[in-house]
């Protein structure tokens, strides 16, 4: 657990009759939304998104207020067609001030494609697990390593935000169930190119919130909670449990995806990331800030809905659009 007394003031801590604390809220008052839609949402699409809905999409997320969105992969686009356009989706989107327009690269030819357009914001990406590691990018776990140094070392002297994904930290497709252990080495080796920031990753969807408290509590013993983001996939519809798990340590960083879209190509069975209106519907309730109103967010989502002619998964969105719309 993060150290409370730095995180709890007195208003927060509930006493019984006698005085004594019974239970503390320590979930933080205000979180971030990274938007992952259009590049873990559009990646896993069957049909590829023409480049202008895609380019309207997108800021049509910046006018609803993400302030984080994950755009594009500079990817080999042989591996992903679906984000081939990413160079261009990047040059013609409008980029608004004070929000952080973000790019998937997996090696150093990827940075100089995201820089040479623009970009001042990357992620890097690994598996925890071996298999899906080699299946997703082609190299074992240590042959992965001396890549990511020298493209985290690279995107530094860029001048690049960067983050570190950790995928398959709670379940590989290849290989099931994966050791906390495991997950943490990987993300000690990201912390220690120097990423800014740390996602970790339910690329299958398998976590349950006793995994969540199991993995969060082994990553904070070396990270301050602020540089934790975690990423949920919605398999087994566990996701927004999984967030309240999180929420209890003061995690406040979450990945979702407008609509519930996502999934990763190269990991048999993955469905969608939790869904952005899903996920600010929750926030709300819990009187938790995201800078982002939930009306916007639905017709954000709606907008990629309508173009791939397909009902989306997100509650909210089937709500909103459907007869239930009293909240
Ligand atoms: P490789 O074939 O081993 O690469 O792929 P290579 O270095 O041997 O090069 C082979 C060819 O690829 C060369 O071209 C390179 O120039 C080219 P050729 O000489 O044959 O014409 N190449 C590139 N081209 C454009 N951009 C690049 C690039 N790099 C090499 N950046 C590689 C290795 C990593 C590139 C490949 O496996 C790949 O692109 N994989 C991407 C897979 C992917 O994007 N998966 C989905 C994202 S991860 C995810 O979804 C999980 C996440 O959401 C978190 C979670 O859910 O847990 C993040
Ligand atoms: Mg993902």
């Amino acid at each position: 657990m993060p150290d409370l007394s730095k995180m709890v003031r007195e208003s927060e801590i509930r006493r019984n009759e006698q005085g004594e604390v019974s239970s503390v809220n320590v979930w933080p008052r205000k979180v971030q939304i990274v938007e992952v839609g259009p590049r873990d949402g559009l990646q896993n699409e069957a049909e590829v998104v023409p480049t202008d809905v895609k380019v309207a999409w997108i800021d049509r997320l910046s006018e609803a207020g993400l302030q984080r969105i994950e755009v594009t992969s500079f990817v080999n686009p042989r591996w992903i067609p679906a984000l081939a356009d990413a160079d261009e989706v990047m040059r013609r989107i409008r980029r608004a001030d004070g929000i952080q327009y973000s790019a998937l690269v997996p090696n150093v030819k990827g940075l100089e494609r995201a820089v040479a357009v623009g970009v001042n914001a990357v992620a890097v990406f690994m598996s925890a697990s071996e298999t899906h590691n080699r299946k997703n990018i082609n190299k074992s776990i240590a042959e992965t390593y001396p890549v990511l140094e020298e493209t985290v070392r690279e995107a530094k002297a860029a001048g690049c935000f960067v983050r570190g994904y950790v995928s398959t930290a709670f379940g590989c497709p290849f290989e099931g169930a994966v050791p906390v252990a495991r997950v943490r080495e990987v993300a000690l080796h990201l912390l220690e190119m120097g990423i800014d920031e740390l996602s970790v990753g339910d690329t299958i969807g398998v976590a349950t919130p006793a995994d969540v408290h199991r993995v969060v509590d082994v990553l904070l013993k070396d990270m301050p909670v602020r540089r934790l983001a975690l990423h949920f996939h919605d398999t087994y519809g566990m996701a927004i449990a999984n967030i309240c798990a999180a929420l209890e340590h003061g995690v406040q960083i979450y990945d979702a995806s407008l609509g519930g879209l996502g999934g990763c190509p190269y990991a048999p069975g993955a469905t969608g990331n939790v869904a952005t209106e899903d996920v600010l519907y929750l926030m709300r309730g819990c009187g938790i800030e995201t800078g982002v109103s939930i009306e916007a967010a639905v017709e954000a989502a709606g907008f990629i809905e309508d173009h791939l002619g397909r009902p989306l998964p997100a509650h909210n969105l089937r709500a909103r659009r459907g007869a239930c719309t009293t909240t």
